[in-house]
């Protein structure tokens, strides 16, 4: 693919266009941003880790759980290319342990193990902080219709089953993470932008240890060790 103009710049990631209509190219940064942009630093290595840590986890989401995807393929280190869609302005978060922004909501210790999964939308909207939303507000606005809205809760819940197994077997906790849904030009709904200890939160199985992003919100220590641990024990690199 030839790579065309910019298209999108945000905090972890850019967006190209190619030669191809139907498809672009993220490339990777390693700039991480938290609590929306006020905290900001550098955590080497993570455009790479998160570029094949996604490219697999999206690889063995399509092949072993038939989970429709925005992945074509990785094209360097830091670029993939991607199927052309438009985002629905969602983050979709699921749940299987309290932690971070729901453990803090409703005054529950972090670790606290939820009896079922729980769903979560926020409006991704950064000047309003991506407030949350719930299924009325989001078809009485429009960003989703009823029936996109159920194909994307019914994804959710399948990326989550498949991952929580799939990572146990690495010795990994998926305790939350956040997806994002996308429309390719023929109106069907795929899995798009990225699964990586950015946006998900991974606990040693055994210890707890935090293997993610938290080890940045919260300074504590050894954030690029966390990231290459995470790569190790999925791909063993
Ligand atoms: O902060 P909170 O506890 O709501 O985050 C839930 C999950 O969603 C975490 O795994 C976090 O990494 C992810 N998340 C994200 N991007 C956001 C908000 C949350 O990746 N803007």
């Amino acid at each position: 693919y030839q790579k065309g103009a910019q298209l999108y710049e945000g905090k972890a990631k850019k967006v190209f266009a190619t030669d191809d209509p139907e498809v672009y190219i993220v490339d990777y940064k390693d700039d991480a941003t938290a609590f929306n942009g006020l905290k900001k630093g550098t955590i080497v290595g993570k455009g790479v880790i998160n570029n094949r840590v996604t490219n697999f986890m999206m690889k063995q989401l399509s092949e072993k759980a038939g989970i429709p995807t925005h992945f074509i393929e990785q094209l360097s280190d830091r670029e993939t290319a991607v199927r052309k869609v438009t985002i629905v302005p969602l983050e979709v978060i699921i749940r299987n342990v309290a932690a971070g922004s729901m453990a803090k909501r409703y005054g529950v210790e972090e670790g606290t193990v939820l009896k079922r999964p729980v769903l979560e939308f926020s409006y991704k909207c950064d000047a309003l902080d991506d407030p949350l939303i719930n299924d009325d507000h989001i078809i009485a606005l429009g960003f989703a219709t009823e029936e996109e809205l159920a194909t994307i809760r019914d994804l959710a819940l399948r990326v989550n089953a498949f991952m929580k197994d799939y990572l146990l077997e690495a010795g990994i906790k998926l305790i939350d993470f956040k997806l994002e849904f996308g429309k390719t030009t023929d109106g069907r709904i795929v899995l798009a932008d990225e699964i990586s200890p950015d946006t998900c939160r991974f606990w040693d199985a055994k210890t707890n240890e935090k293997l993610d992003k938290d080890r940045f919100r919260r300074d504590l220590g050894n954030v690029e060790g966390a990231y290459h641990e995470i790569l190790r024990r999925l791909i063993g690199e």
